[in-house]
């Protein structure tokens, strides 16, 4: 049997994804020991795995190497198992490849069994997923955020930053978010109903950010001259939870704050904290998720791209800014 799959044939410039990855068929290979075959449905799209397609070799984890398949997480039935506790018709999630099939070592690539009861599946790469992990472990343990204090959140109309955004409500905080444009900044404080928008494309940030008064946790999904405007707005004690360095995966630049020194002035926490060192907490996270997202107090919209061949241009609005909420690509019929 063929699958069509995207190979990493360069690494990007830019955004140009096209010129890197390009769509190839290829007989699959017999399973080996340990290994599920997943016929994919859902692709997630992540912008942390625009990393991965750099040659940085001081990243937290290395580079993907040329000519094999771009790696991300996927949703979908498996086919055939050669791995202990994954049958053929399971539901299942894991890092598995951008194409119609996937083969992983179930261990490896961290796969999942998932509840199939779960109405809509994609919540599985939403609130139930990654990003509900990542958010509320950002929110709560490295943001270490309290009722009543003000949490701002970067990206805040992405995958990650709609739910910290409102996991910082659900945990009596006062959310205020940060992202680009008018509509934007509409969903987050119209939709949602969060403290308050502010749209960084819209010039004088600062002062957008002055009408808060002050933050106690800044959920950073971006870094880059965004940062240094919150260093000076942040209150004394403050936690700044860096969850991801937007401005940074697709231009190669690094952030390097020039206002560092509020750490000082201000007896910050700056901490960084990433998804893998978690997984083990992931059923106890999931847990908490499942229960506000059922109650409908924790919403994601997605931003659905049919078609494998379309994935590219699913991917790069998370660097131009063209979705609200969870990317994802569906496949099949
Ligand atoms: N630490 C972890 O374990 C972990 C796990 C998952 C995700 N993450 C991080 O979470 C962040 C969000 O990832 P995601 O997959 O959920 O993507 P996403 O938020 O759904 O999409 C990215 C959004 O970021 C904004 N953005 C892009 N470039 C920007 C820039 N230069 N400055 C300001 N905003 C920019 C864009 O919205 P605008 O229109 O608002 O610009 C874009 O829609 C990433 O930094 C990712 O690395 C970290």
């Amino acid at each position: 049997m063929a699958n069509r799959f995207w190979r990493i044939a360069r690494r990007p410039e830019g955004n140009d994804f096209a010129a890197a990855l390009e769509l190839v068929e290829a007989p699959l290979a017999p399973l080996a020991e340990g290994e599920v075959r997943i016929r994919n449905s859902h692709l997630s799209m992540d912008a942390g795995t625009r990393l991965w397609l750099t040659s940085r070799e001081d990243g937290y984890q290395p580079p993907l190497p040329l000519g094999i398949a771009m790696t991300g997480l996927v949703l979908g039935e498996v086919t055939e198992s050669r791995a202990e506790g994954f049958a053929p018709g399971d539901l299942v999630r894991a890092f598995g490849q951008w194409g119609d099939w996937s083969t992983v070592d179930a261990v490896m690539s961290g796969a999942l069994k998932l509840d199939p009861s779960v109405s809509d599946r994609r919540a599985w790469f939403g609130p139930l997923g990654m990003n509900g992990w990542t958010a509320l472990w950002g929110v709560e343990r490295t943001g270490a955020a309290k009722p009543g204090e003000k949490v701002l959140v970067s990206a805040a109309a992405g995958a990650t930053g709609i739910l910290a955004v409102q996991i910082a409500r659900l945990l009596g905080c006062e959310a205020w978010g940060i992202a680009g444009g008018a509509a934007k900044c509409a969903y987050l404080a119209d939709e949602l109903g969060i403290a308050g928008a502010v749209d960084y494309k819209a010039g004088d940030v600062g002062a957008q950010l002055d009408k808060a008064g002050g933050f106690d946790v800044y959920f950073d999904n971006v870094g880059g001259p965004l940062l240094d405007a919150v260093l000076t707005r942040m209150n004394h004690y403050g936690r700044i939870a860096v969850c991801g360095l937007l401005a940074d995966y697709s231009s190669g630049n690094r952030t390097a704050p020039k206002e560092f020194d509020q750490v000082l002035m201000r007896r910050l926490r700056v901490e960084g904290f990433f998804s893998p060192d978690f997984m083990h907490e992931g059923p106890v996270l999931t847990e908490r998720l499942r229960a506000w997202h059922e109650a409908g107090d924790l919403v994601m919209p997605y931003d659905v791209t049919r078609g494998l061949e379309n994935t590219l241009a699913a991917y790069a609005k998370l660097f131009t800014g063209g979705n609200i909420g969870k990317v994802i690509v569906e496949l099949g019929t």
